[in-house]
């Protein structure tokens, strides 16, 4: 089905997921772009991996719905979800430790995104380019420090040809330095994917987000500017891990 222009990329409907007495989607709506960054912020147990797992369709929902471009979701078994765009960057990196860089992206290229011959090539090299490896195309993956790491996770992610972009606390362990380079190099991936962040820092999320959603137990309890979000009162409140002054 065409969707006109302006209909969102993604639009999630009445989600709602619970184990056992647990609730951890407890009717979301939300609609996405498709270029952007939705920052997700919330307690531990709050549901934000689950709504990764409910998009990639490793868990399935109780009840709702996932609409990618008009396309419902959940008529798509997890393993045909990336070709539709839907990819995860995983919080520990994973990769070919002794296959090349590029050999890496290029396999997501060939898995996810399904393509063979120059079109895969062309898609990992400029994956490569565009997350600044190009220079390490040829490294075994193995030998790379944890930012490169990160960064080929990226790769994989744009060789897979993603148009929504899941990233779960993807900063984990780096240094301040090295989380200003992963905060420049999604600030330019969002100018041409729609990206959902979960992260804890509050300023890689007020540099990057576009928009802030707060799940607490697995409710969307607040949606909007990152600024008027993290300093909200409701967030300083139910969400602990941001110290007042980072906040403020
Ligand atoms: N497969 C599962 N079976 C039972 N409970 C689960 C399962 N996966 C997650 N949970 C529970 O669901 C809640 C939400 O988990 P999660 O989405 O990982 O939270 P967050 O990422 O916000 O920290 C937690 O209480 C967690 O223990
Ligand atoms: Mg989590």
């Amino acid at each position: 089905m065409e969707m006109a222009k302006s209909a969102p990329l993604l639009r999630i409907s009445g989600l709602k997921k619970r184990y056992g007495s647990i609730v951890v989607a407890d009717d979301i709506d939300l609609e996405l772009p498709d270029r952007g960054c939705l920052g997700v912020i919330g307690p531990n147990g709050a549901g934000k991996s689950t709504l990764f797992h409910l998009l990639t369709g490793v868990v399935r929902q109780d009840s709702g719905s996932l609409m990618l471009d008009g396309v419902d979701l959940c008529a798509q078994p997890p393993h045909r979800r990336p070709s539709l765009g839907v990819v995860r960057a995983f919080q520990i990196p994973q990769c070919f430790e002794s296959l090349s860089v590029y050999e890496n992206v290029l396999l997501a290229s060939y898995a996810a995104a399904r393509l063979r011959g120059a079109r895969a090539r062309e898609l990992a090299h400029n994956a490569l380019r565009r997350t600044g490896l190009s220079g390490a195309a040829d490294i075994p993956a193995g030998k790379l420090r944890l930012l490169d790491r990160k960064r080929l996770e990226l790769a994989k992610a744009l060789a897979s040809n993603a148009r929504l972009l899941l990233l779960d606390e993807i900063a984990g362990g780096l240094t301040d330095a090295e989380t200003e380079s992963l905060i420049a190099l999604i600030q330019e991936l969002k100018t041409m994917h729609s990206i959902i962040w979960i992260e804890h820092i509050p300023h890689a999320l007020k540099a990057v987000a576009d928009r802030v959603m707060v799940l607490n137990f697995g409710r969307k309890v607040m949606e909007g500017a990152p600024d008027e979000v993290m300093n909200s009162a409701l967030v300083r409140e139910i969400y602990m891990g941001i110290p007042a002054d980072e906040a403020a």
